[in-house]
């Protein structure tokens, strides 16, 4: 990864911020966002990489933080669309506002940043998105209907913007993680070694870009092998 230039959302915990640690310890420079200041502060200060205060689903933002990677980093090799959240409520009883914001960020932010990221890789004549949806957007579930929507929403703009980029030797890569032990949708505490840590997905994801520009991955789905199984 050395020297490539990496824009992350929602770097500031969970998946996004290993991806953030990968990509920095393979010697990438990284630009990363999120809300939270505090914690922008604390992967900051673990990896070097630049936090960027910046809301995914805010236009206004999305336009600031490709001026901030033309500023520092000069373009963008890498594209890592995570930021992302889970609203959940069984049919019937949906908030339609809570399904649209979610939507806001999961899908529209995810579509604003790209759209604007998009030149930038094509004046360079190549680059990599990666989406992250979920094995959600996969497999439909109770209480799913506003986020595994959503999930399903990336796989499908995913493929769209394969058949477009992929003339431009841009690569979009999409993929679907199981359950990741993370603080998403507020569980914290999570530690049993036979479930899938943030890293796993990282792993993954910098398996798929490292491989050479000939080769895509269209999507992926990482699964534990035995998450039934005690710590
Ligand atoms: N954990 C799982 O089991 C799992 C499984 C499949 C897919 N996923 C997907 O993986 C992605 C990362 O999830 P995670 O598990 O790492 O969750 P997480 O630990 O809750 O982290 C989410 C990250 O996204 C940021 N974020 C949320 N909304 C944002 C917004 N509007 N603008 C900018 N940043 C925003 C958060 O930072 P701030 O709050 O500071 O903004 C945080 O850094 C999500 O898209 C999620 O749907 C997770």
């Amino acid at each position: 990864m050395s020297g490539r230039r990496f824009l992350v959302t929602g770097g500031s915990q969970g998946i996004g911020a290993a991806i953030v640690q990968a990509a920095r310890s393979d010697g990438a420079e990284v630009v990363f966002t999120g809300r939270n200041e505090e914690l922008l502060d604390r992967v900051t200060a673990e990896t070097g990489a630049h936090g960027l205060q910046a809301d995914v689903s805010v236009a206004e933002d999305n336009a600031r933080t490709v001026e901030v990677c033309r500023e520092r980093m000069g373009g963008i090799d890498v594209l890592v669309n995570n930021a992302g959240y889970g609203y959940m409520a069984e049919i019937g009883q949906i908030d339609m506002e809570a399904m649209k914001t979610m939507f806001n960020t999961n899908v529209f932010g995810m579509v604003d940043l790209t759209n604007r990221v998009v030149p930038v890789m094509k004046a360079q004549g190549a680059g990599d998105i990666v989406n992250i949806a979920s094995t959600s957007g996969m497999k439909g579930h109770a209480n799913g209907t506003a986020y595994s929507a959503s999930k399903w929403a990336v796989r499908g703009l995913s493929q769209c913007w394969q058949a477009e980029l992929r003339p431009h030797d841009i690569r979009v890569i999409c993929v679907c993680p199981s359950e990741v032990q993370t603080a998403w949708g507020g569980k914290v505490g999570r530690n049993n070694p036979n479930k899938l840590y943030a890293s796993d997905i990282a792993d993954a994801i910098l398996s798929a870009i490292s491989a050479e520009r000939r080769a895509l991955w269209p999507e992926f789905a990482v699964f534990a092998t035995n998450p039934w199984k005690e710590g």
